[in-house]
């Protein structure tokens, strides 16, 4: 299969640049001390590749990706790295066979682990980031609580997600730091011998955490290319020139349904100049000097969020220049 054989916009990753990321990442974290999270890929054939390359622990945020691994044959350790209340759900994820440790922060969260037959839980501390994580203070009254309920606790979680993209590595450094001496306060508190953190943008500051939860290194996008990580883009929205307008403009089909946008416009890998995205269109100008774009010719449009432009797709092409090498399922999307 040839890329101009594939319908667009299609979801292309250059085979090269990812197994540059998978061979870095598995030199500077090797085995377990990354636990790869794979709500970056949503794809169980990327996650193998991942295995391949040492690590064979993952981070899930969704049941669907729980229950999708452990039937791909890697549920050897999985850690949903996330709050579930819906004990239904929970007990699908029990049923995949998977070793599943859950992501607990509080007396709710604990008590539906318990009534769904999860067996492991790791309790979530707030380390800075206004989302999931009970307050540093509370971590060992909730292992406590967890223990009297029947589950067995393995450590703490805290995700640094508010220095992960920080611009400035010295900050991110500190910022880091803080925000595990809160864990590792936690973790004098809770016992166990897991602390599971980190994302790309501190997978080589955060040598606090046991295992480091980075996902978006294998594919990479925009916002994390600036940080200079050591990782290449991967990743390419392929699309079609539809129309050319007489303002110089030139529109594609590849809009904010086929693109992440929460990080803000995505960039075309040409050096065209991108104006706006709308639903199924992107609209453009060539870079300067650059020829004008005709209707037919394909681009390359690179999303500045990896993570929710691979849950747009449905396939995930691996390229190696005009050919298409494999074709790959994103079979973890939704809930
Ligand atoms: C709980 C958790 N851990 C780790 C990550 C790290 O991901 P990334 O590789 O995108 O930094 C995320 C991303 O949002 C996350 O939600």
């Amino acid at each position: 299969v040839k890329l101009t054989d594939l319908g667009t916009p299609a979801l292309v990753v250059e085979q090269a640049a990812l197994t540059h990321n998978l061979t870095a990442m598995a030199a500077a974290l090797p085995g377990e001390r990354l636990r790869p999270h794979v709500k970056a890929h949503k794809c169980t054939r990327l996650a193998a590749a991942q295995a391949e390359a040492g690590h064979r622990h993952f981070t899930a945020a969704t049941v669907r990706e729980v229950v999708g691994l452990a039937r791909a044959g890697l549920g050897e350790d999985v850690l949903l790295a996330n709050e579930v209340v819906d004990r239904h759900r929970l007990r699908a994820a029990v049923a995949s066979g998977a070793r599943l440790t859950v992501a607990v922060d509080s007396e709710e969260t604990i008590a539906a682990a318990a009534a769904a037959g999860v067996r492991e839980v790791l309790i979530d501390v707030n380390v800075g980031l206004p989302r999931c994580g009970c307050d540093p203070a509370d971590a060992g009254r909730l292992a406590e609580r967890a223990r009297t309920v029947g589950l067995a606790v393995r450590g703490v979680m805290g995700y640094e997600g508010h220095v992960v993209g920080l611009p400035d590595r010295a900050a991110r450094v500190e910022q880091t730091e803080a925000a595990m001496r809160l864990l590792l306060d936690a973790h004098g508190r809770v016992g166990g011998d897991v602390v599971s953190a980190g994302g790309t943008g501190t997978y080589d500051i955060n040598t606090w955490a046991t295992e480091v939860q980075a996902g978006s290194y294998a594919l990479m996008d925009t916002a994390y290319g600036e940080l200079g990580l050591g990782f290449v883009a991967a990743l390419g929205v392929l699309a079609t020139v539809i129309s050319v307008g007489s303002g110089g403009w030139a529109v594609a089909d590849c809009g904010l349904k086929a693109l992440g946008m929460d990080h803000g416009n995505p960039t075309l890998a040409d050096g065209g100049v991108v104006w706006y995205c709308s639903d199924e269109h992107i609209t453009f100008s060539p870079a300067d000097g650059a020829p004008a774009y005709r209707v037919g010719q394909r681009i390359r449009v690179v999303p500045a969020h990896v993570d929710p432009t691979v849950a747009y797709h449905e396939w995930l092409h691996v390229v190696d220049g005009d050919d298409v090498v494999e074709s790959w399922p994103v079979d973890l999307r939704g809930w």
